[in-house]
């Protein structure tokens, strides 16, 4: 039987509360397999590169000195730390997560590198806990694929962004729909395999939310089960 939205999301918060607890980064592949240059990572704390992504967003969003960058399931961190570096001291990131374990895990990490431009926010990302219009770049890595509606997703980062803000999320997408019995799956949800969506249709629930120049910037994996990283804008 399908399972509800709540059900999805409380199989999906389990999962990764348990991950945060790990004392170690968790999995593979390796970061640099997933496209970020080692280097970047060097001045991280160990436990903010947790191997959670299937992208590097970051490098492909042209973040600027001054602004505003949400992230949509900021997990340890990784990606709103080095999206603060872009930013510099005059911008600001705002992590959004829903799991409590993953956000004091972020906290700690945003403590242990000393930044004071950086936010992490408890809360959906179908519901997200920021104002109309305030965010210049919204970054999100392989996490609205675990979202139950991603229509909801879509639609509140285009509410949140202001004329001209872009989105670029990496995420894993299909090539074509999954048997029910993956989809109907919760582990297979948190393993960002049941809740992925045939890339055509990943795109055009980004089109839908109202937003224009949808692009793949790069894809990665092969068939069935692969990444891609997508931008797009809110005129
Ligand atoms: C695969 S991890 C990715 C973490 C991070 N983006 C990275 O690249 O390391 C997914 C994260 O998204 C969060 N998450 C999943 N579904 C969510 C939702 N509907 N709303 C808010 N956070 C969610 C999880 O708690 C987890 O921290």
């Amino acid at each position: 039987m399908a399972k509800t939205d709540e059900e999805i999301r409380s199989a999906v918060r389990t999962s990764y509360a348990a991950i945060a607890l790990q004392q170690d980064s968790c999995c593979s592949p390796s970061p640099a397999q997933i496209g970020y240059d080692p280097d970047e990572l060097t001045d991280l704390p160990d436990e903010a590169v947790m191997g959670l992504g299937c992208g590097n967003p970051v490098a492909m969003a042209g973040i600027a000195e001054g602004d505003t960058v949400l992230d949509l399931g900021s997990g340890g961190g990784i990606d709103v730390f080095l999206a603060a570096r872009k930013t510099g001291p005059t911008g600001r990131v705002i992590g959004v997560d829903m799991t409590p374990e993953m956000l004091e895990r972020a906290e700690a990490n945003a403590v242990r590198l000393g930044l004071g431009n950086v936010e992490f926010r408890q809360g959906l990302i179908e519901e997200l806990p920021v104002a109309d219009g305030t965010v210049d770049v919204i970054i999100s890595n392989c996490v609205i694929n675990l979202a139950p509606d991603k229509a909801a997703v879509f639609a509140e980062a285009f509410r949140v962004l202001r004329p001209g803000g872009r989105l670029v999320v990496s995420d894993m997408v299909t090539d074509g729909p999954l048997p029910e019995s993956i989809a109907d799956d919760p582990e297979n949800w948190a393993s960002c395999i049941g809740g992925a969506l045939p890339e055509s249709v990943y795109l055009e629930g980004i089109r839908t939310a109202g937003f224009v120049d949808v692009a793949v910037l790069k894809k990665e994996g092969r068939s069935p089960l692969f990444s891609i990283t997508v931008e797009a804008t809110r005129l």
